[in-house]
């Protein structure tokens, strides 16, 4: 994840210059068993390079529709989701192994069939996926970024912006979270200049308060005990 990732030599990037993924790839050597699974259960829920025209024919039971998360690093929120809505089909995306292994863990211990995988960066996924074949996108503490020299790293740009429009289907939803307010600050601005995604915002309560099925993340847990507030920040794709 983003503190140590620099050090980790992490190349310098111009916002929208192709790939958004600078983070770590790795931190622990995966134990015996995690191996196994990347080995044999990664290569099975991994989304095909030509993702199908309608995304639901990715899951072998019928779902009413497809989400995406974006970075979910130990799956805390993914799994409850998709535990919680079995007829939901769900696309999982996270390039950094270790917290992908704990995902495969759950999903073989569970025996979980609506989430399919993609380990690696998310933005050459969002063009590669059909247009408007997504119900919802999340993108839930994207690596901070802080220093000024490193914010062109960010996940969020004009370019991922404007995928995560293409991808969603009219009334679709792109729910963003974040505990730096110079992040939200950010993405507010971005979004102002993408008018497919409209913020829905009316008072202060929209975002300082979760969103719907809100499940907190480990990183969350530590950004609240740091004293950081978390804004939550929900779009919804106009039919435009
Ligand atoms: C700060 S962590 C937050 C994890 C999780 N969403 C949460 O709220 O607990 C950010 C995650 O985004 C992942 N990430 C960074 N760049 C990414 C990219 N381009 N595509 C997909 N995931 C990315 C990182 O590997 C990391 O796990």
């Amino acid at each position: 994840m983003a503190e140590g990732a620099d050090e980790a030599g992490a190349a310098p990037a111009r916002e929208g210059s192709g790939g958004a993924f600078f983070g770590r790839r790795k931190a622990k050597k995966l134990r015996p068993g995690q191996a196994d699974l990347f080995a044999t259960l990664l290569p099975r829920l991994t989304l095909p390079a030509e993702p199908p025209p309608d995304l639901r024919a990715l899951f072998a039971a019928p779902v009413r529709e497809v989400r995406l998360e974006i970075g979910f690093g130990g799956g805390e929120h993914l799994l409850a989701a998709a535990r919680a809505e079995p007829d939901v089909g769900f696309i999982g995306c996270e390039p950094f192994v270790n917290g992908m292994a704990k995902m495969l863990a759950a999903i073989g211990r569970e025996g979980i069939a609506n989430i399919r995988l993609w380990p690696d960066d998310a933005a050459p996924l969002l063009d590669r996926l059909p247009a408007a074949g997504l119900a919802r996108v999340d993108l839930f503490y994207p690596d901070p970024w802080p220093k000024r020299r490193q914010r062109k790293r960010r996940f969020v740009s004009a370019e991922t912006l404007s995928a995560i429009a293409r991808a969603l289907a009219a009334g679709g939803t792109f729910r963003f979270a974040s505990d730096i307010d110079d992040y939200v600050g950010w993405t507010l601005a971005r979004l102002e200049r993408e008018p497919r995604l409209a913020w829905t915002a009316t008072r202060a309560a929209d975002w300082t308060s979760p969103h719907e099925g809100w499940v907190r993340t480990r990183y969350e847990a530590k950004a609240l005990a740091a004293g950081r507030v978390p804004s939550y920040i929900l779009t919804v794709r106009t039919a435009g």
